[in-house]
């Protein structure tokens, strides 16, 4: 594929609880990373167990031109010299998005520059291209975060077909589920993978996620009713009640972490053997993103499944698993030509266009 040389790109990323703004630039076959800023809201949201939206918005609001202003400047770049705004228009919680939209809206008509809407799952997996060369194609493509367990299969970085999806929760959530009910707090996913390290992967078994149904499917729900029995009890009835779970000394959350993210993992692995399975021509890559990517079983045990098919394992850098604006970036570089500034008439959508969420049907591109 032809890459026009040093094209200067601003992503903006607004679609949860990061703001984020980068400067990437796409040379002869390479995705270079400029600057790379997120402004966390974790401490904001960590007082009560999860994003607030109302929140979100606001202090994204305060954000976003500081933000903005600071990739700029760490890519040493003037706005006069960017060739390209891409944002994420969807899918996200509604209020934070359109803070990044119309910032994006706004940089592109004052510099008369082309805007790019991607779509935040499928730019997840454009992490993977960034500051390496371009991998081989057709890839598998699988994205594991707090919204969505999609399985893609790739022609080339723009063009995903949705092969896989969870048919309730995704599997960040359930990760993040898992702490609550463990005591373990938010965020919850990087506090079980802490906790498992000092565990017994095999202390409980849990059920796999991947439903052996035609496609490839997951529900996590069997996964976290199982982790809520072994670690509460199962509920009795009057007349018989059910025996008492074992005390949840940290010994027993260590074994609980370590057990829940096998069964995550394994039923990761069972997936990405039915997507073998059923595609066409062989993958050649394996790309992975979303905030799971960053769990370490995960990376070992996708590296171990890559290598026993002879398909090259991708997963971004630790910087490039959480959401970032970098791959947003880096998806809307390789995106066709828009004409002139492109169509401002766009708007920010809850839903992703391509992947199946947890809240709703896939809603096709138009
Ligand atoms: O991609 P992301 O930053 O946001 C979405 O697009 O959803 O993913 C966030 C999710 C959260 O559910 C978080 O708990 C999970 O990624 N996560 C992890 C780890 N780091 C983040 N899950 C397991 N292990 C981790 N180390
Ligand atoms: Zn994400």
């Amino acid at each position: 594929m032809p890459y026009a040389s040093g094209m200067l790109v601003l992503g903006i990323e607004t679609s949860c609880d990061e703001t984020a703004a980068s400067v990437v630039e796409r040379t002869a076959g390479a995705l270079r990373v400029r600057s790379n800023v997120v402004a966390s809201q974790e401490a904001l949201h960590a007082p009560y167990g999860g994003v607030v939206p109302e929140l979100a918005s606001r202090a994204h609001l305060a954000r976003i031109v500081p933000t903005l202003e600071r990739a700029l400047k760490d890519a040493r770049v003037r706005w006069s010299d960017l060739d390209r705004i891409g944002v994420a228009r969807c899918p996200g919680l509604i209020g934070s998005l359109l803070v990044g939209v119309s910032a994006a809206k706004g940089v592109a008509w004052s510099l008369g520059k082309p805007v790019v809407p991607v779509d935040h799952v499928v730019a997840h997996l454009a992490a993977c291209l960034l500051d390496r060369p371009m991998p081989a194609w057709p890839a598998l493509g699988l994205v594991a975060s707090g919204g969505h367990t999609s399985v893609f299969r790739l022609d080339g970085p723009t063009e995903p077909h949705l092969i896989g999806w969870t048919i309730d929760d995704a599997i960040g959530e359930a990760f993040d589920k898992a702490a609550a009910l463990l005591g373990l707090g938010y965020p919850g996913g990087p506090r079980v993978e802490r906790e498992a390290v000092g565990g017994d992967p095999h202390a409980v078994r849990l059920p796999s996620a991947f439903l052996r149904r035609e496609g490839v499917q997951f529900s996590f729900s069997g996964v976290k009713t199982a982790l809520l029995y072994a670690a509460r009890g199962v509920p009795g009835t009057a007349r018989r009640p059910a025996p008492a779970a074992p005390p949840l000394t940290p010994d027993r959350v260590r074994d609980l972490a370590a057990s829940f993210q096998h069964a995550a993992v394994a039923s990761i692995i069972e997936g990405l053997d039915a997507a073998l399975a059923q595609s066409g021509e062989r993958p050649r890559t394996l790309l992975v993103g979303g905030g799971v990517s960053a769990n370490k079983a995960l990376r070992c045990a996708l590296d171990g499944w890559a290598q026993a098919h002879g398909i090259e394992c991708r997963v971004p850098s630790m910087a490039h698993c959480i959401d970032n604006a970098a791959m947003i970036a880096g998806l809307a570089a390789l995106m066709p030509e828009a004409d002139g500034i492109g169509d401002l008439g766009f708007v920010a959508e809850p839903m992703s266009r391509i992947a199946r969420g947890v809240r709703g049907p896939t809603r096709r591109a138009s």
